[in-house]
């Protein structure tokens, strides 16, 4: 099997339990959606290749930061946006894993993450948030830091969280936002994820584009 590896602290648990089993025999042969997993993956011993080595995947297994009506998520919590949804793209199925504190009956709750490039980052700014006003939400668009140092993604590029709130109409916002010239890619992933499985108190929900989404 060809399978994406996703990003964050969900996907990392992930990649640990597949490394047991390739210590195991399991054959795969995996594609990272960023430099933390690659090195995770790397030390585990499990077979890496990149998207340009093995363009079509078969699997992509990743975490994300809300899941929504049909699977609708956001993602990029981890700065990994881009790389996670061209891996994603590039997969016959998008298998997300959560616990049940991702679900959400609406979006935006959980910044979205924008990727922008660093030249004319505060001219990128204002274009989103004049988006952001003229679809009717507010909230502060701020570039990500930690530590007092600005976030750089594997791309070398910045991040911008849009503290919304609630975005009613995800794809609206995503069409707006793929226009401005800035924007490298924002962390909506619309009608890619086909199955989620999500751990609750009473164990485990495996949910469908089509599945009611009870948060
Ligand atoms: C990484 O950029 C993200 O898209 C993660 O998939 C998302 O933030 C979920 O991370 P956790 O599993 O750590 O909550």
């Amino acid at each position: 099997m060809r399978l994406g590896l996703g990003t964050g602290s969900t996907a990392a648990a992930f990649v640990a339990a597949l490394g047991q089993r390739v210590q195991g025999g399991f054959q795969v042969l995996c594609v990272p959606t960023s430099e933390v997993t690659r090195n995770q993956a790397a030390q585990l011993g499990i077979p890496l290749s990149t998207l340009d080595e093995t363009p079509e995947l078969d699997l992509t297994i990743d975490g994300a930061d809300e899941i929504g009506p049909g699977l609708s998520l956001i993602k990029g919590g981890g700065a990994a946006l881009l790389r996670e949804k061209i891996v994603a793209s590039a997969s016959r199925e998008f298998l997300v894993i959560a616990d049940h504190s991702k679900i959400v009956p609406v979006l935006g709750r959980f910044p979205l993450p924008v990727e922008i490039v660093s030249f004319g980052a505060r001219s990128t700014i204002m274009a989103i948030e004049a988006i952001v006003r003229r679809l009717g939400l507010s909230g502060p668009c701020t570039v990500r830091r930690r530590d007092g140092a600005t976030i750089i993604t594997d791309g070398g590029n910045l991040i911008v969280d849009c503290a919304l709130e609630a975005i009613p109409d995800p794809a609206a916002l995503a069409s707006a936002l793929s226009f401005v010239p800035g924007v490298v890619e924002h962390g909506f992933f619309l009608g890619m994820a086909t199955r989620a499985v999500v751990a609750g108190r009473n164990g485990i929900d495996i949910l469908f584009p089509q599945s009611e989404v009870r948060s």
